[in-house]
């Protein structure tokens, strides 16, 4: 199949449309990552979607719209605390679970009685959503484990040949998923901690909780090691010492924070200022650098955990995860 590279105009976006409207599958921008869509109440196209990601079928995935009033599509009920949210947080990277119409296809939810739905804060997203007149299902455009896109040639790297066609909308400017949020829990839960901050969050919904990273409520797609680098990566935090294994600095690559550390074979930094969603926002592309630097290894320095240095975290213990969270080489972990 030959991906088509489409324009981010009128054009362009009618283009994409069309290819939605005949259960294609389009990767296109979003305030958080790339996704890649299909028409959410086709069983057919969603398929593709899981067909070109090779992600399991008991990952669910998230419905996108155009307007808050098309939830009424999806969802049997709307709470009033999912009105508050929707009001205060819509269009922006917040992702409300809420029980399911039975016109969406049980492949979108992975069986699931319940549907994950947001209202993206993108011009061509919703462009795009109000071309095709249905809401569009779109998972991350990766490959399934790998890294989320920030930039459409990431996309293009990871799935061209495997979908119709790519927006090239440009970079995402939060760069990290969405916050998805549970109504159907008591009390209402963090599934995956994301784009919209949890402090912010508990400003509408002062019980909110956060579930631990793979517990029993966790969203079936947040498994341990979801984001794997191709280079291993180590989080720079307390704990085990992996046995043996010593590795010079200037063979591996630094993911650091505010400032590079010395002696590495390369630095990124992910905000000089210290500023979290600027951070976030560098954050995956910074990843992918490093992934093609041929590395030995990559480690990783924590940032602080608020605001979006939750989710930034959230990711990086993903990302190290099965490993020893720290290198067995003093010089390696003292700046
Ligand atoms: O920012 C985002 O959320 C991006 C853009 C493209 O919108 N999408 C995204 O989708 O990150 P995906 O498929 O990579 O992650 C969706 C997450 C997974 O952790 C999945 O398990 C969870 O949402 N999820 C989807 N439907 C669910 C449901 N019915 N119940 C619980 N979790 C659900
Ligand atoms: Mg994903």
């Amino acid at each position: 199949m030959e991906t088509r590279v489409l324009p981010p105009d009128d054009e362009g976006i009618a283009a994409a449309a069309e290819v939605v409207r005949r259960r294609g599958t389009v990767a296109f921008p979003t305030e958080t990552v790339y996704g890649l869509g299909a028409d959410a109440l086709s069983a057919r196209a969603v398929a593709k979607v899981f067909a070109a990601k090779e992600r399991p079928r008991f990952d669910p995935v998230i419905v996108h719209v155009a307007d808050p009033s098309d939830v009424e599509l999806l969802w049997t009920e709307v709470p009033l605390l999912a009105q508050s949210l929707m009001d205060r947080f819509w269009p922006g990277p917040l992702t409300l679970v809420l029980p399911r119409r039975r016109r969406v296809p049980p492949i979108v939810t992975a069986g699931l009685p319940t549907v994950a739905v947001r209202m993206p804060a993108h011009p061509v997203a919703l462009a795009l959503l109000r071309a095709a007149g249905r809401p569009i299902a779109a998972p991350s455009a990766n490959r399934f484990g790998r890294l989320s896109p920030t930039h459409h040639e990431d996309v293009l790297e990871q799935l061209g040949g495997r979908v119709d066609a790519v927006i090239a909308g440009g970079p995402t400017p939060v760069g990290i998923e969405s916050t998805v949020v549970s109504l159907v829990e008591e009390p209402p839960t963090v599934l995956r901690p994301g784009g919209t901050p949890v402090e912010a969050l508990r400003e509408v919904v002062p019980d909110l909780r956060l579930a631990p990273p793979s517990g029993p409520s966790a969203s079936p797609g947040t498994l341990p090691r979801h984001y794997v680098p191709a280079t291993p990566l180590y989080l720079l935090e307390g704990g085990p010492v992996e046995g043996g294994r010593t590795l010079d600095r200037i063979q591996c690559g630094i993911l650091a924070f505010r400032e590079p550390w010395a002696g590495f074979g390369r630095a990124e930094v992910l905000s000089p200022k210290g500023d979290l969603v600027e951070a976030a926002s560098h954050f995956f592309a910074a990843l992918h650098r490093l992934e093609g630097a041929n590395l030995a290894a990559i480690v990783a320095e924590p940032v602080p955990e608020e605001g979006l240095g939750i989710a930034i975290m959230d990711r990086l213990r993903r990302a190290a995860a099965g490993r020893a969270s720290v290198l067995g080489d003093r010089v390696v972990w003292t700046r």
